[in-house]
């Protein structure tokens, strides 16, 4: 077993991990998703747990919100604890008028207003994207279960929630933005950086521009068809 600042390791971690941004949703996936699920951290509560399903190892974690938590996690997961799938699952805030709440957007790639790239130094600016072959799983999973509202795209990674710029999202959204969250690109990027392999997987849970939500107990327990892609696929 193996200790980082962020995770004092209690069991296994699988080489393929599902990321919910809220802990209590990977508390949830553990108990009602895996077979004989095993708490592997809960340090800042960040509770990790692996199972199984379809007689596969698995695990699932909560990674808090934003770029900086996401980053440490990441890192920790791929570096010390040589995971090599990483599979967000997460919600995020839709800026397209044809797409509805509860749809599930494939990150294909990750824009950003964060600078989280400052530390490799590029002499440009990098474009984070998901692993083509998680990618190209989840969709033909999706494709199988019939799962038809699914779009496969650019999503924004914002480093604000409450953002006082009003106009901003309306800029995003004419470059194809399909929605914002608050993760994806650092995840992609610390898999690029590291040699392993991510995917966001999201449901939108807010209309950010038709003003529609859902509850925070519907995000929790109504995400059935995303949790089925990610743990089908993985
Ligand atoms: N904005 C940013 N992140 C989000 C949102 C949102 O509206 N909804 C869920 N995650």
């Amino acid at each position: 077993m193996k200790n980082t600042p962020h995770i004092n390791q209690t069991a296994e971690i699988a080489e393929t991990i599902l990321l919910p941004g809220d802990p209590l949703r990977a508390k949830f996936i553990a108990e009602n998703f895996l077979e004989n699920p095993q708490q592997f951290n809960s340090v800042r509560g960040a509770l990790g747990f692996t199972g199984t399903y379809d007689g596969k190892k698995i695990s699932v974690m909560g990674t808090g919100m934003g770029i900086p938590s996401i980053g440490i996690y990441s890192y920790e997961l791929i570096n010390v604890f040589k995971v090599k799938n990483l599979i967000r699952i997460g919600s995020c805030g839709t800026i397209q008028n044809d797409i509805n709440l509860y749809d599930i957007i494939l990150a294909q790639g990750a824009s950003t207003t964060s600078n989280f790239s400052y530390q490799f130094n590029l002499s440009g600016t990098y474009s984070p994207i998901a692993s083509w072959t998680l990618l190209d799983k989840a969709k033909k999973t999706a494709d199988k279960l019939d799962i038809t509202n699914i779009h496969v795209g650019n999503v924004l990674t914002d480093d604000v929630f409450y953002c006082d710029d009003e106009t901003a999202n309306a800029k995003w959204a004419k470059m194809g933005i399909l929605a914002i969250e608050m993760e994806t690109a650092a995840l992609y990027m610390t898999a690029a950086r590291y040699k392993a392999n991510a995917l966001s997987i999201l449901t939108v849970s807010d209309h950010i521009i038709k003003n529609q939500q859902t509850t925070t107990k519907e995000r929790e327990t109504a995400f059935t068809s995303m949790m089925n892609i990610a743990l089908k696929m993985a």
